[in-house]
């Protein structure tokens, strides 16, 4: 009896293993095949847009193969996540904090600065002063615009000390110098809306702008010029104002936008002529557009202003007062929208691109002839 039992168990047993196995089989199987599917779908999902609809031929890609579709040529430039090849190699994304930041800079202007010592320093930058990391791959592209006339000497000096501040930061970056050519007055903010624009005209993937005066040299490489949630206000503690905000509204210096904010404001105005007001206006034209400033902690906001007279043809402009009042009934017919310029020259430069363009001249220049 018990051995009958015990032969009836042992059956039973193996049935169960056997059904386990078989199970186990089964899952194995549909893993696979759920797997593959996801494959599948993420190489579809890769080869949608235009290029699919244009070449209709490579839309039959449920072939497991790799995604050939997204054909190098016909690449969208708003994605550039989709461009590398599929020979480059990979690499990962750059940290949100990069390592190998020093902190505190010390930052001064005594010894001369030869261009050809700094481009001896900073041997990774490439003509025209375009750097891409070696090892991760940048979240952001940063275009990093400079107003310009006669200020040959500052320059170098900020090229000496942001390079290396830019490339410890791990940034994908490009350098415009926009040089407003003649001698008429002063217009920052054009410039800076001109500089936008030639930015992207040579590189359509640059999606963070960062504007600059040639004068300020950050004194802490922890502020990062990456662009974020909000517009940024990046020179918030200079030396000149006792390393204190000046007022709560100040957003001059350095500032950076990313695309979207800065069309959100139309750019920047076109119409400060002189020293002045157009920083104002910018931080109006934000608040307008219901977005907050940002800045970095005080005690790393912090910029060495290099010492200069006052340029000539940039007087503090009289109007300023009154057209900060008018924001938000100039900010939609003056901006990026309306700008109007000649580039004269494109110069790439080892350091640097310099941009020289005629921007025209106040209204109330006196007519010659
Ligand atoms: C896979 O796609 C390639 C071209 O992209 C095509 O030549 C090949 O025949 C396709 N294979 C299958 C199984 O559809
Ligand atoms: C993918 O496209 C490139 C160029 O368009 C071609 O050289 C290559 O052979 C293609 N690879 C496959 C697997 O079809
Ligand atoms: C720019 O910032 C806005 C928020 O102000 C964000 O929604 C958008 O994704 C950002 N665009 C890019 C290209 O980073
Ligand atoms: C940029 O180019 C203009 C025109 O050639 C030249 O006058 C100017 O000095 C250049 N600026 C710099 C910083 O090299």
């Amino acid at each position: 009896m018990s051995r009958l039992l015990g032969g009836t168990l042992e059956r039973v047993c193996k049935a169960v293993l056997l059904l386990c196995l078989l199970h186990f089989l089964v899952a194995v199987i549909l893993y696979f095949d759920v797997y593959a599917q996801h494959l599948a779908f993420f190489s579809r999902f890769s080869a949608r847009g235009p290029s699919r609809a244009l070449h209709p031929a490579a839309s039959s890609s449920t072939n497991c193969s790799r995604p050939n579709a997204t054909a190098p040529s016909s690449g969208l430039p708003e994605a550039p996540s989709a461009r590398p090849g599929p020979t480059a190699p990979v690499l990962p994304p750059c940290p949100d904090s990069p390592p190998g930041l020093v902190g505190r800079l010390l930052i001064e202007f005594t010894s001369p600065m030869p261009l050809e010592r700094v481009q001896r320093e900073n041997p990774g930058v490439l003509l025209g002063g375009r750097y891409t990391p070696p090892d991760c791959t940048p979240a952001q592209t940063v275009a990093v615009i400079i107003p310009f006339r006669h200020r040959e000497h500052h320059l170098r000096y900020w090229l000496h000390y942001l390079h290396p501040i830019l490339r410890r930061q791990r940034l994908r970056y490009g350098i415009y110098v926009i040089n407003q050519h003649g001698e008429d007055t002063f217009n920052r903010a054009k410039l800076l809306n001109v500089g936008f624009l030639e930015a992207l005209k040579e590189d359509s993937t640059y999606n963070c702008f960062i504007f600059s005066d040639v004068d300020l040299v950050p004194m802490d490489d922890r502020n990062l010029y990456r662009c974020g949630d909000q517009p940024r206000h990046f020179a918030i503690a200079m030396d000149k104002f006792g390393f204190r905000l000046p007022y709560a509204g100040y957003f001059g210096g350095v500032s950076g936008l990313n695309k979207s904010q800065f069309l959100r404001i139309n750019g920047f105005p076109n119409e400060y002529w002189g020293w002045g007001g157009e920083d104002d206006d910018i931080f109006n034209r934000i608040s307008l557009a219901g977005m907050k400033i940002s800045r970095p902690d005080i005690r790393i906001g912090r910029y060495r202003m290099i010492k200069h007279d006052r340029d000539k043809h940039n007087e503090p402009n009289p109007q300023r007062f009154t057209k900060i009042q008018n924001t938000k009934l100039t900010m939609k017919r003056d901006g990026i929208g309306s700008v109007r310029y000649q580039v004269l020259e494109v110069s790439r430069q080892p350091l640097f691109t310099n941009i020289t363009v005629d921007i025209g001249r106040p209204p109330s220049w006196p007519p010659r002839g």
